[in-house]
């Protein structure tokens, strides 16, 4: 939608004020600060790998390596998060997951989320990560024979959710339907079915499998 701006404005040799019109764009009200989301139609000449239906990736995100990122059905990415999928690495989305605001998962050895599976905001999650023993220099200025890069695929297993601002390092398979609390730092594989929490995550307790009867009731309902 567009509305004709009346403004004023001076002529410069002549002393008085005219009147102009220009066309600008609508904004409506209370959207200023909020860039929404790019759909399915949006997306699919962006070129990634696989992109499923209903999908929506908030528009503040930034997506590098699209050819390597697959993406299920019933996915949603909020705003300010990074996937990154450079040369090898690949970035694997099932269905209905969701990745909050400010995530960042660099996928240079890949990151699987499986079905079901979620990150709440801030959630870190990296397939490859300096060696800070000292042995070696850091970071990614350096030429590659001065530093060692940690490596290996991150795995989350269907139904798995990572609480706020948690961590999680290379080479690092959660099992299907844990959970891990906020502000954790997951740096070894966690077994199915629990609740992790702390740094470096625990176990704390069991966690319910009631969610695998819902899960089988809403596929049922989608059906019909
Ligand atoms: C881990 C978690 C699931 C546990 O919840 P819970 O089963 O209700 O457990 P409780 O709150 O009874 O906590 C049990 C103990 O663990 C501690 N604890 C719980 N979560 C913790 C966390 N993330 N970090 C450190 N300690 C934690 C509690 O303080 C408590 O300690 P205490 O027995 O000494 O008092 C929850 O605390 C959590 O972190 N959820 C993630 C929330 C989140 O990130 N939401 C974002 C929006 S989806």
């Amino acid at each position: 939608m567009h509305i004709l701006l009346k403004i004023k404005h001076k002529a410069s040799n002549k002393k008085r004020l005219g009147s102009i019109f220009i066309l600008k764009k609508e904004i409506p009200l209370g959207k200023k600060f909020d860039p929404g989301y790019y759909c399915e139609d949006d997306l699919k000449d962006e070129g990634f790998r696989k992109l499923g239906k209903n999908v929506k990736i908030a528009k503040n995100c930034t997506i590098i390596g699209a050819n390597n990122i697959s993406i299920g059905d019933n996915v949603r990415i909020d705003g300010f998060s990074s996937i990154i999928a450079l040369g090898n690495g690949y970035v694997t989305i099932g269905s209905f997951v969701h990745i909050g605001g400010y995530c960042i998962l660099t996928g240079g050895e890949g990151i699987i989320m499986n079905d079901f599976s979620g990150l709440s905001h801030g959630v870190q999650i990296y397939s490859r990560a300096d060696d800070y023993s000292g042995n070696h220099l850091t970071n990614p200025t350096i030429p590659r024979n001065y530093t060692k890069i940690n490596r290996g695929t991150v795995c989350l297993e269907r139904h798995v959710i990572i609480g706020a601002g948690s961590v999680i390092l290379p080479n690092i398979a959660i099992g299907e339907g844990s959970a891990v609390g906020a502000l954790s730092l997951v740096n070894k594989n966690l077994a199915p079915w629990g609740i992790y929490f702390g740094c470096p995550a625990r176990k704390l307790k069991n966690r319910s499998k009631k969610l695998l009867e819902l899960e089988k009731q809403l596929m049922d309902e989608l059906k019909q």
